[in-house]
């Protein structure tokens, strides 16, 4: 072949290979076998690789993944993710269905039922039919980019495959992994003794976090879009739009039901509830939204959520299994807690084998015996609850639940605190998990965000003697990581991670530290009222309790953490090592008392920061973040959609609201 037929093959075989993967992913009706695709995919490879000038990053073979992918770009979403407000009975969907009703003023409306599908939410931009960016929800306003990790989702067009499409739109929909991929991973981390994910969710979330996408490729996730916004949307139907999405060549549940009354959603709803366990994607609920676009705009929002639409959660499962045995985990602050382990039971999805069984006095509410049949519930967060004992099954020779006096880890007296409901280990210098679960919520993400780190890791170094203390993750170098010469690529960005965190402001490391009883919260408020470490190590009794939120129990808790010899030396050698160990002079010049006595409200969308930036910002100028209207409020903060009743109330107190840009300026003053 001379370059030009070569050329004209690259494009012909993307053709082909993009029609073969929608047959295959979205339609379910391949007409070649994986080895014929596996064929014409070689042979676009081979081609791409020698013309370069021919790279597109749309083309099949951009699935595969690579490992190139930095940290993930922030992006700004063009409308805002909300999310939807939950029901759980018939009587709220009645309600909700009456309230539309009353707020479309009796004009006839049409309700789509879907699906809720139980994943993470996606954002998808189409410019001219190619993926141009895909963006996680984040806080609804800002999104991580992860477009490398989405081309490799099969089931997700690269280049539309049908026709009829806008110009430019935006398609949401739910990232999943489906129930056998989850299965599959999580005996093969068992196998590794590896953490397992708790359910399917988190797997997907894990897999679509990862910097590497050739992990994401291999994980095989789906996508169930459900949700079309642009300015030149094809029709008026929400039912319609998603109708012609799905001959544009996306992957549209085919549960969809366009209905007219409540009863029909009643109905829809009952036969999902026990439908839903045949499908191959975990779904959490049912979504219902007013058909119509234009009654959806009359509609409106309120400040979290569209009034148009309610999601209906369904109710927890519950199955019945016999207790084994109890187990004992020791966490980061030496909190043992005990768990059942059970006979396997297929519970929503997953098979069941292990509760959690809280503390000694839950073990006593329930009189627990072994060899007991216990009634086991899974609710919206997946990890099982024992709920209840069948009495009337108990073995007749059954020993009653006796709570481990020494702990399971490193054999130490166990202590149980005054007022406390749980048993603790107090070898905290010694203890392993509770030094891995230290330096655990050290790397978090919240603390020194070390994300080239996992929990694996964490693992593999102290099993190794690498690290002992978090201090020690700022000693350790390329080679010592790399110790068989196999990884020195992940070493490199391991070690950058670590060097990185140097970064991480002062109320971080105060919180990372993993002082008990002290917050995310707390850490700041401490942070921001002693200004440097010194003066935290040395502050007495009333000083710490001055800050807001510290009560006498977190005080003493602070003091002995500063009195502990081990502790003392870690904080030093952070300090040396170059840890932020004060408020940076930028903070410490962005406080100012301009907001001093003001009360304020914060409500709706932002477009500059997050809510939680902004009640920081309130704070730094001495103002105070209040929940709800009154006559005493200064002001309301307000971004986008800020809700109806909260603007009615404002106007009848004659509170003023202030804009964001509004609210910058006199900041910046
Ligand atoms: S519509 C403005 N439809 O549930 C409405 N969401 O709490 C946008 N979800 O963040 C969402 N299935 O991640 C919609 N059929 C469906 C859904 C769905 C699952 C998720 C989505 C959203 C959350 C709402």
């Amino acid at each position: 072949m001379n370059t030009l037929d070569e050329q004209q093959r690259i494009a012909q075989l993307r053709k082909e290979l993009h029609e073969h993967n929608y047959r295959y992913y979205v339609l379910n009706q391949p007409t070649i076998d994986d080895q014929q695709f596996d064929f014409l995919m070689h042979e676009l490879q081979d081609l791409e690789a020698r013309h370069p000038e021919m790279a597109d990053p749309n083309s099949p073979t951009q699935r595969v993944g690579s490992d190139l992918n930095g940290e993930f770009q922030q992006v700004t979403h063009r409308y805002p993710m909300l999310s939807l407000a939950n029901t759980y009975s018939e009587q709220d969907v009645r309600e909700w269905y009456s309230s539309v009703k009353k707020g479309l003023a009796g004009e006839e409306f049409e309700v789509c039922c879907e699906m809720k599908y139980d994943g993470l939410s996606i954002s998808l931009t189409y410019v001219n039919g190619r993926l141009t960016q895909a963006v996680t929800r984040g806080d609804g306003v800002h999104g991580d980019d992860v477009t490398a990790n989405v081309k490799t989702i099969q089931s997700i067009p690269l280049v539309l495959p049908g026709e009829g499409y806008p110009d430019e739109f935006e398609i949401r929909g739910e990232i999943l992994m489906p129930w056998s991929v989850f299965e599959r991973l999580n005996k093969e981390r068992e196998a590794a003794e590896e953490p397992l994910f708790a359910n399917p969710r988190n797997a997907a979330s894990g897999t679509l976090k990862s910097l590497d996408s050739r992990v994401v490729a291999s994980r095989q996730l789906d996508a169930y879009l459900y949700y079309l916004l642009g300015s030149e949307l094809p029709a008026d139907g929400h039912f319609e739009n998603l109708e012609a999405a799905r001959s544009w060549g996306f992957k549209i549940s085919e549960g969809m039901r366009k209905v007219k009354s409540v009863e029909e959603i009643l109905d829809f709803i009952n036969y999902w509830d026990t439908e839903r366990k045949n499908l191959p994607v975990a779904t959490d609920g049912i979504v219902l939204k007013v058909n119509s676009l234009r009654q959806q705009r009359a509609l409106g929002f309120t400040a979290k959520s569209p009034r148009w639409a309610i999601a209906y959660k369904f109710k927890a499962e519950r199955e019945c299994t016999r207790l084994l045995e109890v187990t004992y985990q020791v966490g980061r602050t030496g909190a043992v807690t005990p768990v059942a382990n059970m006979e396997p039971v297929q519970l929503a999805g997953t098979t069941v084998k292990r509760a959690t069984l809280n503390n000694e006095d839950f073990i006593r509410s329930f009189d627990l015996h072994i060899g007991d049949m216990v009634y086991v519930e899974k609710g919206g967060e997946i990890i099982p609850k024992i709920v209840g004992v069948n009495i009337d099954e108990r073995p007749i020779i059954a020993q009653p639940v006796q709570f481990i006096q020494r702990c399971p880890e490193c054999g130490s007296r166990l202590v149980r605190y005054e007022g406390e409901s749980a048993w603790y280990c107090p070898n905290d210098a010694g203890c392993p998990p509770q030094i891995k679960g230290r330096i655990e919520h050290f790397i978090a993400r919240k603390a020194m965000n070390i994300d080239s780190l996992g929990p694996e890791t964490v693992d593999e170094y102290y099993r190794r003697g690498l690290v002992k203390n978090v201090a020690d993750l700022y000693t350790i170098d390329v080679q010592q990581i790399n110790g068989d010469g196999s990884r020195t690529k992940s070493a490199q960005r391991i070690v950058n991670g670590i060097q990185k965190s140097l970064q991480v402001p002062f109320e971080r490391v105060v919180f990372a530290l993993g002082i008990r009883f002290v917050g995310e919260t707390t850490a700041r408020l401490l942070a921001r009222h002693f200004k440097n470490i010194d003066a935290l190590m040395n502050a007495g009794l009333q000083e710490l309790e001055e800050v807001e939120g510290v009560g006498e129990v977190m005080a003493k808790s602070i003091i002995a953490y500063f009195h502990n010899e081990e502790n003392l030396s870690i904080v030093n050698r952070l300090r040396n090592f170059g840890l932020q160990m004060a408020l940076s002079e930028e903070q410490t010049a962005a406080t100012s008392d301009r907001l001093s006595g003001k009360s304020i409200v914060i409500s709706g969308v932002f477009a500059h920061h997050s809510r939680d930036e902004y009640k920081l910002i309130i704070e730094q100028n001495g103002g105070k973040n209040v929940g709800s209207i009154s006559g005493k409020t200064s002001f309301i903060l307000a971004g986008d959609n800020m809700g109806p009743s909260k603007l009615e109330k404002a106007q009848k107190l004659g509170v003023a609201i202030i804009s964001e840009e509004e609210f910058l300026k006199m900041i910046e003053e």
